[in-house]
Formats: structure tokens, sequence, C-alpha cells
């Protein structure tokens, strides 16, 4: 399927906004998603659902992940996001989305296939809190005070099989809450992550964010951050998590397969088709700096693509 410019991140750096200027500003579409007042955003992001792991929050803060720039405060967050099964606007309603009872299914080459309550992951896994960038295709970023824990643990706890080579993500299906998935795009939302990448430290499964359960709008009641690739790699609200032997096909590079793949790491140097990657707009000040290879996480992550250098590592 060829992709058209029709969506709301696809915008270039210079039309990113400040926070004073995008708080007021109204949706690029007229999309599901109406402006909420910041009041009325805030009540409503962790009201249902009574969620039995809120006592746990906030976790323990991990002091390995510093930053180099302030936390976006969370009103900023949950008044940009991107979440398609509701909206292409920036001011997602997700509140019909319904958290609990919430399960996610593990399934695939692995030993212990199993389905499980969300909230009983957490209690057998445990949470840490960790600060992450969070740096959009878009080229606009954040800073995330995540809660979670590490993918590691969750793929150690399934023990995949030697013929797995992905981790395959995949989103809630409900178009009767969703009125994205009323459009015609390639749901459910699947993203993928190699097991060399799942099993990085910093790859993470959030459940939390800003010392308490994750809001909907946020990919609630859990969803992935891997700081080192463009967002969309990061797939909201997960109901299964599948070990497989092929490269899972992800919803973006059906949509766009000539501007996003697979690896989609963070390089100031590969531009998207359409638009520069060099500088990023940091959405607390409207701050412009330059982006970082691996959004700064090259420490960690660039052993992974030795002798994955003929890949397009960069989109
Ligand atoms: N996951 C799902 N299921 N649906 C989406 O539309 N958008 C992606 C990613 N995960 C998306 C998703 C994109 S493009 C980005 S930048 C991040 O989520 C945005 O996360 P945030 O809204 O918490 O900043």
């Amino acid at each position: 399927m060829r992709y058209h410019r029709s969506r709301g991140w696809e915008i270039p750096a210079s039309e990113t906004t400040p926070e004073s200027i995008f708080l007021n500003r109204r949706a690029f579409f007229v999309g599901a998603g109406a402006a909420l007042t910041v009041a009325g955003l805030l009540r409503r992001a962790h009201a249902d659902d009574a969620d039995p792991t809120t006592g746990l929050y906030p976790a323990k803060r991990n002091p390995a992940y510093t930053l180099d720039r302030d936390v976006t405060p969370e009103k900023v967050n949950l008044h940009y996001n991107n979440f398609y099964e509701f909206t292409t606007s920036k001011r997602v309603d997700a509140d019909a989305l319904k958290t609990r009872p919430w399960t996610v299914t593990i399934d695939g080459l692995v030993e212990k296939k199993e389905t499980i309550d969300v909230d009983d992951l957490v209690k057998a896994i445990g949470l840490e809190e960790r600060l992450y960038r969070h740096r959009c295709v878009e080229a606009w970023s954040m800073a995330i005070p995540w809660t979670g824990f590490p993918l590691k643990a969750l793929v150690d706890r399934a023990k995949p099989l030697s013929a797995a080579k992905y981790v395959r993500f995949e989103t809630f299906l409900d178009d009767s809450i969703a009125p994205g998935q009323r459009q015609f795009m390639p749901w459910p939302y699947i993203e993928g992550l190699t097991m060399a990448e799942a099993t990085n430290d910093l790859a993470f499964i959030v459940t939390g964010a800003y010392g308490k359960p994750v809001a909907k709008v946020q990919g609630a009641p859990i969803r992935l951050a891997t700081p080192w690739k463009y967002g969309f790699k990061s797939a909201k609200s997960i109901v299964k998590i599948s070990f497989v032997a092929d490269r899972p096909q992800t919803f973006w590079q059906q949509l766009g397969p000539d501007e996003y793949g697979f690896w989609a790491n963070v390089n100031p140097d590969v531009p998207h088709p359409r638009w520069s990657q060099a500088r990023e707009t940091f959405l607390t000040t409207g701050e412009q700096r330059p982006t970082l290879l691996y959004n700064g996480y090259g420490e960690q992550v660039a052993a992974l693509y030795k002798g994955l250098e003929k890949e397009p590592l960069y989109m």
C-alpha cells in the first residue's frame, strides 16, 4: 500500500511548535479527538479501570539512565501524542479504551506460551523508573520518566527457542472504541525488534509514566520504549508479543514502504525522504538541538548493528 501525505505527525522540523503555541492550536486534522481542556484531560487520563498495581508507583528510579535536558512536563506529554487508533490529531482522546482487565498473550517460538493478566506480569517482574529521551521521526522530542521493566525480563520468562529471531508486538484491535481502526489502514498496529535488540538493556516495557500507571493516550496499560529508535517503533496498548522466525511487516512499513522501514534507528545524517533529521525540537521549550546518532544511546546499542551495514538501518 502506498502512503500519501496526510498524517498529523509528518510535519517538517520547522513546523513543530513550542508548548505555548501547540497547547493553543487546533488539531491539524478533524479526527475523532476533539480539543480537550488541560484539567479535563489530566482528570480523565487515569480515571477508570481500577488498577491493582497503583500502589507500586512511584517505583525506584534506576540511576543509570540520566538526561541531558529537563523532563517534559506531564501535561505537555498528555497533549501531544500519536495514537492513530483514535485520531490522526495530536490531541488524542483515548477514554473509550478499557484497560482493565487486560491480558497479554506471549506466543510463537517459546517454551512458555501464556496469556497473562498485565497486573500479574507487573507483580511477577517488578518495576523501576527510567528517564528516557523520546524522539519522533517527525523531528520533535520529549524526555519522559517511564516506569516498567526491561523487555529482556519478559523474554527470559518466555524462554525463546533458538529458531526465534524477532519479537513482534501487536496492539489491540477493536474498531467499536477506536475510530481510527475504521479507516483504511493496515490494523492492528504491528512493530518488531530483533532478538538482540529486544534483549538489549535499553529496550523497556512501559506500564507507568510520571510516577503512576501510564495514561491511556500514552499507550496504557502496556507499551514499548526503544529510545534509540524513532518513536513509531514503540507500540502502544500491546495485547500480543510473539517470538517469530521471520521479520515482521510493521504497520508503517505497510503504509509507507518508501519512507518507513524495520530498523528506524535515529541518525541525524539520514534525512526522511521529505525532511531533515539533523535537528530536533524539544517540545517543552521549542528549543532546537542537533539530533544525536542513536538518539545519544550509541554506547549501549551501536554494537547491535555491526555487520548489518547493508541494511537500511536509519529508516
Ligand atoms: N502505537 C500505536 N498502537 N499506535 C500509534 O499510532 N504511534 C507511534 C508510537 N506507537 C502509535 C504507536 C508514534 S508515531 C510515536 S511517535 C509514539 O507512539 C508516540 O508516543 P507518545 O504519544 O507517548 O509520545
